[in-house]
């Protein structure tokens, strides 16, 4: 027994001393040449933990985004187990973490850093739902571009932005961080946003590298409860959900992040369709594939897997580079190499693409180019970006009811503010954001005293979401005091975002209770609404003279309220997600089909509610001005086009109000006959444009068959031959059409 005792021991030694050396000697198997001699050169010398270490991204613990922190980040990264880390921004602190991986490893393979920079980094934008309503792509790219600068200056090289998941379900808290519901300006503020994160491109000390999340139809959870399952076919996944992914990927973003949910029943985390076939193989990505937080681990919730060992082979093998927080990578998978079931050719060529970028980014030459003092301090917080704040800001805000032209207000007019938001700070720079604080922000009544327009009484009324109506003599007696009321109400941040799914998206609380009573006082009542989703409003709606949906509107939220009550800026904003009547009809989208039986209501066996009207209360591109816009009908270049050709449609605009203003006119087509069914509406352009008060201008816009191509029933895509309505109008709903023929 000695005996074999004794040569055990001596085997077992020997096992790991080779096994030791395997670790410390770089990995055998002959790394694929990509063409970059530095990144070959490095892959050589890593051994299969380094490189593993590479594949690991870990958050700091400076702020908490996800459901579990890891204490100890700092020695892996000592270790060469993490090569990336986020929720570590600052000059300090990312200098700090920076050192310790170039001084303190073998390799000294720089980090990279990332974090939400979602709507700003520390100067805070509108949130991106409100951006989108803004209908201008320009001030949308140049609040990225801010973001991107701000951030780059603190040290980021990586935002986790811009999130392009199709929200169609006001339930979901999420929809807060995206552009709404439709396809095309989805996949066109995807675009602005990647320009504007990557500028002039990466490895500019102005530029963060984007990262299109989260990939994919993460915006369709069955119920709008977040994180649970989506199941839709191929046709309406690659129809609506999917082309904003697309469009962030062929704008250049150079990073994807895959979804926590299921896609066809396989994690989209462990979705090889997804990740290789459609990401790779169609569209020919080339940078790299993060994790959202843990969604490696998650697949054993999920059942697809036993345990994080398999859900790691399960991740690499699908195309997953990069885990997020999980440590599944660095706890397994070099024993899944050893057993062969990882080959070292995958590791190798994620490795690749991690190394690629951190080489784009100048890493290698100063891993300190983007912590700079000097940049941070002209950048953050610059009264140039605080007034680019408060011009988005103007810019997002929707005028959703104005009876009597009770808006703008004069400063003559003697104001009550009124409300729990009327004073709040914290509140308006919305979820997911960044590095922003509320104590940089502009409050409603500072906005106004600002403006010239102090109120005479300040009363919050009530709170949030309380029953509590013991608030409401304050708030009556400030009416008394005023000629017209301002009343503040809505959500409070944390009521939207992840995790913030609501099953009544009603303005909770006694609000609603509290209009009532200041409305029963007579006096006219402006409601400014802030919040982070479309929310059920008919009561609001039926009893306010005005409402002003201003969602969360950021740092200079308001001084941008403000501007548009004072009418020192018409508001042009037009909703990206339609407003339900109540929950109980969501979904309610703008571009649904006819169905076999339409609504008509002059027939019983259609399509409808016996309790409720189908159309919601407000429509997707719906937006009142000061002004008022006449549109003309319009004209085709020609009626029957080609394959190949394109048509113009023109159309007269006409601003036939007092005030100048911009309008965001909005071309839609239907397809008559389709080999599938086919919306009644879908956005296939749309033009912001400004009008003096009494100019015409004449619109143009040139459609190819391009513009009428969907996935046929052979799930090709392209266009039929067919008759299409083309309408041209200020929202959804109008009918102001010319017919059209492609043959
Ligand atoms: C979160 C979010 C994702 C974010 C990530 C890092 O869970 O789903 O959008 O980028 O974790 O904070």
């Amino acid at each position: 027994m000695q005996h074999l005792l004794k040569s055990t021991t001596v085997v077992f030694c020997l096992l790991l001393s080779m096994t030791l050396q395997a670790q410390t000697k770089p990995a055998k198997t002959k790394p694929k040449p990509t063409g970059d001699p530095r990144i070959e050169k490095l892959l050589a010398k890593m051994t299969l933990e380094e490189k593993i270490g590479q594949m690991t991204l870990y958050t700091t613990d400076w702020e908490s985004t996800g459901p579990t922190i890891r204490d100890g980040y700092k020695n892996d990264i000592r270790s060469g187990n993490c090569g990336a880390l986020f929720n570590s921004h600052t000059v300090p602190f990312t200098r700090e973490l920076q050192r310790i991986a170039v001084e303190e490893t073998r390799l000294k393979i720089p980090l990279l850093f990332g974090y939400d920079v979602i709507h700003g980094y520390k100067t805070i934008f509108p949130i991106p739902l409100g951006e989108a309503a803004s209908w201008d792509l320009d001030a949308i790219e140049r609040s990225a571009r801010i973001a991107a600068t701000e951030a780059a200056a603190s040290g980021l090289h990586w935002t986790f932005a811009p999130m392009v998941d199709i929200g169609r379900d006001p339930r979901w808290g999420r929809v807060m961080e995206g552009a709404g519901e439709d396809t095309y300006l989805g996949c066109r503020i995807a675009e602005a946003r990647v320009r504007g994160f990557q500028g002039k491109g990466i490895g500019n000390t102005d530029a963060v590298i984007a990262c299109v999340k989260h990939y994919a139809a993460y915006g369709a959870p069955i119920g709008g409860r977040d994180y649970n399952t989506v199941d839709m076919s191929e046709r309406f996944f690659r129809e609506y959900y999917l082309p904003p992914y697309k469009a962030a990927v062929q704008a250049g973003a150079m990073t994807v992040m895959a979804s926590f949910n299921d896609y066809d029943g396989v994690p989209a985390t462990g979705n090889k369709y997804l990740l290789q076939h459609i990401l790779r193989d169609e569209w020919a990505f080339k940078g790299f594939v993060v994790t959202d937080y843990t969604g490696i681990n998650e697949m054993v919730k999920h059942g697809v897997v036993p345990d994080d060992k398999a859900a790691g082979e399960l991740a690499v093998q699908a195309g997953i580079d990069m885990d997020m927080q999980g440590a599944v990578y660095q706890r397994f998978l070099a024993q899944s190499v050893k057993e062969g079931k990882v080959k070292m050719a995958q590791i190798d060529e994620a490795v690749r693409r991690i190394l690629a970028l951190k080489f784009q980014l100048g890493l290698f030459e100063d891993p300190y180019k983007f912590s700079n003092a000097q940049r941070a301090q002209a950048t953050i917080l610059s009264p140039e970006n605080r007034a680019a704040a408060r011009d988005v800001a103007r810019k997002s805000m929707v005028l959703l009811k104005n009876a009597n032209q009770v808006l703008p207000l004069n400063k003559q007019q003697k104001i009550a503010l009124i409300g729990p938001l009327a004073e709040t700070k914290n509140d308006l720079i919305g979820n997911w954001s960044g590095a922003g604080s509320g104590a940089d922000c502009v409050s409603l009544l500072e906005g106004l005293q600002n403006a010239g327009m102090k109120p005479v009484a300040v009363a919050k009324g009530c709170a949030i979401d309380s029953e509590d109506q013991s608030g409401f003599k304050a708030a009556l007696d400030a009416a008394a005091q005023a000629d017209v009321v301002v009343l503040a109400i809505g959500e409070r941040a944390d009521m939207s975002g992840e995790a913030a799914s609501r099953a009544y998206i009603t303005v909770p609380g006694a609000q609603e209770a509290l209009l009532t009573a200041l409305k029963a006082t007579g006096k006219p009542v402006v409601v400014v609404l802030m919040n982070g989703r479309p929310l059920t409003i008919p009561n609001i709606d039926r009893q306010a003279d005005a409402i002003l949906e201003t969602w969360w509107s950021g740092t200079e939220a308001g001084n941008a309220i403000a501007d548009v009550l004072s009418g020192a800026y018409n508001p042009s904003g037009k909703l990206t997600m339609s407003f339900p009547r109540t929950t109980g009809q969501i979904p309610v989208y703008y571009n649904h089909k006819s169905a076999g039986r339409p609504f008509d209501p002059n027939s019983k066996w259609t399509t409808k509610y016996i309790d409720e009207a189908n159309a919601p209360l407000y429509a997707f591109g719906y937006g009142l001005s000061y002004t008022s816009f006449k549109y003309g009908v319009p004209t085709a270049s020609k009626t029957a086009f080609k394959k190949g050709e394109s048509i113009v449609i023109s159309v007269e605009l006409t601003n036939t109000g007092n005030v100048d203003g911009e309008e965001v006119a909005q071309l839609y087509i239907h397809d008559l006959v389709g080999s599938v069914t086919r919306p009644v509406r879908e956005l296939k352009a749309f033009q912001k444009v400004m009008l003096r008060k009494g100019e015409t201008k004449t619109l143009t816009f040139t459609l190819s068959d391009k513009d009428f191509s969907f996935f046929k029933q052979n799930m090709k895509f392209g266009s039929e031959p067919g008759d299409f309505e083309i309408t041209v109008g200020g929202n959804s709903d109008t009918d102001n059409v010319v017919r059209v023929s492609l043959k």
